[in-house]
């Protein structure tokens, strides 16, 4: 397997090799080896849509960073570093990718634009969501270790199609919400709703 490796430009630097350590640093082993499906989904779906896959990959790989950080640092960073108040009604499903952004500029110095911006949607979505941001969406949900009938569909439908299985996700996302009595993120709706006029 060829080796990867991600432009300085993009990582201030930074070798992959050392991105790995200090996600290993942040993240169990699973959720560890999660994101480096992710990424090498990414990058297939990055090439196949036409896409940078050297963003899609390092946005992929990053995006659960922030994932196995404790509320209360959550909270504290939120309360001081000038996030909107409001994510305090909310929860770590909506933190880790909104406020995770926050501990990848500090501790892993990635300050991509276009990167934090994929990985700052990856769970809530956005309606304005670029074909980059849909791709690390969409690849956290279909990489190989998803097995569910759900997420399968997202797969055929990423074969071709972006946006459907972006909706697919979205439609399976809020049902979950729902159906657990979670909160639902006002964004996400509101990403659903334009997704499905698009479609229409
Ligand atoms: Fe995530
Ligand atoms: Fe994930």
């Amino acid at each position: 397997m060829t080796q990867i490796e991600y432009p300085a430009a993009l990582t201030n630097g930074r070798q992959r090799s050392e991105i790995l350590a200090l996600m290993q640093n942040r993240l169990d082993d699973q959720r560890y080896q999660h994101c480096l499906r992710v990424e090498k989904t990414a990058r297939e779906l990055a090439k196949r849509f036409g896409q940078d896959v050297d963003r899609a990959g390092l946005a992929g790989l990053l995006h659960d960073y922030a994932k196995q950080i404790p509320n209360n640092t959550y909270i504290d960073v939120i309360k001081r570093n000038g996030f909107d108040l409001d994510l305090l009604n909310y929860n770590r499903g909506v933190w880790h990718g909104l406020v995770g952004t926050w501990f990848i500029k500090q501790e892993v110095g990635v300050t991509d634009h276009l990167v934090i911006q994929a990985i700052e949607r990856h769970t809530t979505g956005d309606p304005d969501m670029s074909t980059l941001d849909q791709i690390i969406f969409v690849a956290d949900f279909i990489e190989p270790a998803r097995e569910l009938p759900i997420e399968a569909k997202a797969r055929v439908a990423a074969q071709t199609n972006m946006r459907e299985a972006t909706l697919i996700e979205l439609e399976n996302t809020l049902q979950y919400l729902i159906g657990q009595r979670k909160v639902v993120y006002p964004k996400t709706l509101l990403t659903y709703n334009a997704f499905i006029q698009i479609k229409e």
